[in-house]
């Protein structure tokens, strides 16, 4: 099976989307040039091309990419090869408006932005693969050609009638019967009973609460359909190249996409990333989404997209400051990523994306952000070298699933205060902050590679996740779960007693009796610390070996925290620096330690390989100690024991 190693060939692969056809063919030479001189030897093209490449039905116009992929061949710059899929051109609408999404509400979505297409149209499926079919015929053998890119951020929901039908038949498939569908679903409730196939519908604008079930069978159905477009146009590619590697970029936590699933199916794992330059914690998010995609990769990963300044779709969109750019990219080379590279290569000077920063921004060449981006091609260039394929290890894991993601935040629930999301932020910043690296599991993985398994929330477990849980403490392995873990099943039907029998066991629990979700500026006290968003009205069994009471309120001297040998409950969202402190300790009890022993606020040090890097986070110049000799990677310097990181600054140790 192709894999990243076989397009980096043993370096960092640096560049960005390139959309040529934006700009007169005298910019290409201009572009070349330029991307020679930033290091760059890889470019993404073809994303938007749908329009140029088949401008009328049926045509095709390969002249102007034969001529493309030729001039970056020259100048020894490989092409990740997209599929333009993501955007039909409007010929097809207008000629199939079945080939068009309809929203919740009935409204179509129309041509005149992008990913205006229905994953469930057969229309659309079949131009879809032809366009891929002839694209892949063609450059098949191309020597630029290095890797395959589809479509684009796979995204779309559909809830029309098409996506009605196909939504039928994946229901036929998963519940066989309509009495184990009505079973699932809880059709009891409310007078939902379906007694024929046609009147299935997906979860379309109602009067008040929809049937969980289904929006959480729609929400698999919705990841499935788009997974299909993606595999089958993953085929065509495959079987004209099987050598070369296939990709499709995901977004950072995105609530589609079983991005667990859809990652067996990918050569490469990439995601594209775009952190706010204003936000203190936007590190510790960039950290989250290396952490997951490396873990979905099982190794090497791409960085397919972000951004060397500013983006266009926040409130404010704030620029990178000097140096940032550089140190969320080299953070992210750190957590695992074999390729660094940007949306996109050149500015637009027109359509929706022309306020969005680039590799070469509208300042043109002198420009500061462009000056940086060259800094960092001569920077990964150093280092790719030692980088290129190898593993970034962890001795914890995160436990995360979309399915417990998509039962637990509908509508309806026992409190809003607070998305999944927030939660697993949460969890992850306070490993971030103790300088210890985590990787991402499934809760059904193999958990044997890791002593300590934190479950930040699953409300939704499977019978198969939770006797891994338990295999993984009868191990000897420590686990630690957060609130609102174990509580509903795979068909989100809450099992009794309201966490799952098992899981009360094992942290010694006895009867949960109420909830008591916390209002947005509340806190419940406890024993050392305060607990923001939710807290527990629990009955202990007696069993557990320790316990941190709440203290005070409704909830006096009742457990917010329960230990039972190497199992952990914690029922309430503990402030950052108590939740920190929490797992350093329980992390350093059992055995796992942070990659480096005295590390500042505001360093992050992260083990990859033989590497050892330092990122400053901070505004100021620190010094770092580092007992022994090595050399820095970056400076080509011997550093002795301690090396100093200027605002923003990077070391990257060799022993
Ligand atoms: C991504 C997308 C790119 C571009 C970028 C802007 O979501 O894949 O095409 O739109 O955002 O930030």
């Amino acid at each position: 099976m192709p894999r990243l190693g076989d397009a980096t060939r043993g370096r960092i692969l640096y560049g960005g989307d390139y959309n040529p056809e934006q700009w007169p063919e005298e910019t290409w030479h201009e572009d070349v040039r330029l991307m020679r001189a930033a290091g760059v030897n890889s470019v993404t093209v073809g994303v938007f091309s749908w329009a140029k490449l088949e401008p009328r039905p049926g045509q095709r116009d390969f002249a102007w990419l034969d001529r493309l992929m030729d001039l970056v061949h020259e100048h020894g710059i490989g092409v990740v090869l997209a599929t333009p899929t993501a955007s039909p051109p409007p010929w097809l609408g207008h000629l199939h408006p079945d080939t068009l999404p309809v929203d919740q509400d009935g409204r179509t979505e129309w041509w005149g932005g992008r990913q205006h297409f229905s994953h469930s149209s057969a229309t659309y499926r079949r131009h879809a693969a032809a366009i891929t079919e002839d694209l892949a015929a063609r450059y098949a053998g191309h020597p630029a050609l290095t890797m395959w890119h589809i479509n684009n951020e796979y995204c779309t929901y559909d809830y029309g009638d098409e996506a009605a039908a196909r939504f039928r038949r994946w229901l036929g498939n998963r519940y066989g019967t309509l009495d184990a569908l009505n079973t699932a679903w809880g059709t009891a409730f409310w007078s939902q009973g379906y007694g024929d196939w046609d009147e299935v519908m997906p979860p379309r604008h109602a009067h008040y609460l929809k049937n969980p079930t289904q929006v959480l069978d729609f929400r698999r159905f919705t990841s499935d359909m788009l997974l299909e477009c993606y595999t089958a146009e993953r085929d065509i590619v495959r079987r004209h190249t099987p050598d070369l590697p296939v990709t499709t970029n995901f977004m950072p936590l995105w609530s589609g996409q079983d991005a667990w699933r859809w990652a067996e199916e990918e050569d490469v794992v990439s995601v594209d990333l775009y952190p706010d330059p204003r936000d203190p914690l936007g590190a510790q998010h960039g950290a989250l989404v290396q952490d997951m995609t490396r873990s979905q990769a099982r190794g090497p990963w791409m960085l397919m997209e972000q951004a060397a300044g500013a983006v266009n779709w926040r409130g404010a969109n704030h620029p990178k400051p000097r140096g940032l750019n550089r140190l969320w990219s080299l953070q992210a080379v750190a957590r695992g990523a074999d390729a660094v590279c940007y949306f996109q290569w050149r500015q637009s000077r027109q359509g929706a994306e022309k306020f969005h920063s680039a590799m070469v921004g509208h300042a043109g060449e002198q420009g500061r952000t462009h000056q940086e981006v060259r800094q960092l091609g001569a920077d990964l260039a150093k280092i790719g070298p030692h980088t290129a394929g190898t593993h970034v290890g962890a001795g914890i894991a995160v436990l995360h699933d979309w399915h417990s993601w998509w039962a637990g935040d509908q509508d309806g629930r026992p409190s809003t205060r607070f998305d999944y999301p927030d939660v697993l932020h949460a969890w992850h910043r306070a490993l971030w902050e103790a300088h210890l690296t985590t990787d991402f599991a499934h809760p059904e993985h193999d958990l044997t590679p890791y002593r300590v398994v934190v479950v930040p929330q699953l409300y939704a477990l499977t019978d198969a996740a939770i006797d891994n849980l338990l295999a993984h403490v009868r191990r000897g392995g420590t686990l630690v779960c957060g609130f609102l873990t174990g509580v509903a099943d795979e068909d989100d039907r809450i099992r009794p007693g309201g966490i799952d029998a098992r899981l009360r066991q094992l942290f010694g629990i006895r009867t949960l009796h109420e909830w008591w979700p916390l209002e947005t500026d509340e806190t419940a006290v406890c024993d050392g610390f305060r607990g923001t968003l939710w807290s527990e009205e629990i009955e202990p069994d007696g069993t557990a070996d320790e316990t941190v009471p709440y203290k005070g309120g409704e909830l006096d001297g009742l457990p917010a925290v329960l230990r039972k040998g190497r199992a952990w409950y914690v029922s309430t969202l503990p402030e950052p620096d108590a939740l920190r402190d929490l797992l350093a300790r329980i992390c350093a009890d059992a055995g796992v330690r942070p990659a480096l022993a005295g590390l500042p606020a505001g360093v992050e040090a992260v083990r990859r390989g033989d590497l050892l890097f330092l990122l400053n986070h901070g505004r100021d110049p620190v010094t770092v100690g580092v007992p022994g000799t090595h050399r820095d990677l970056l400076t080509e310097a011997t550093v002795t024991d301690r090396v100093t990181l200027g605002r923003h600054g990077v070391a990257v140790l060799a022993p």
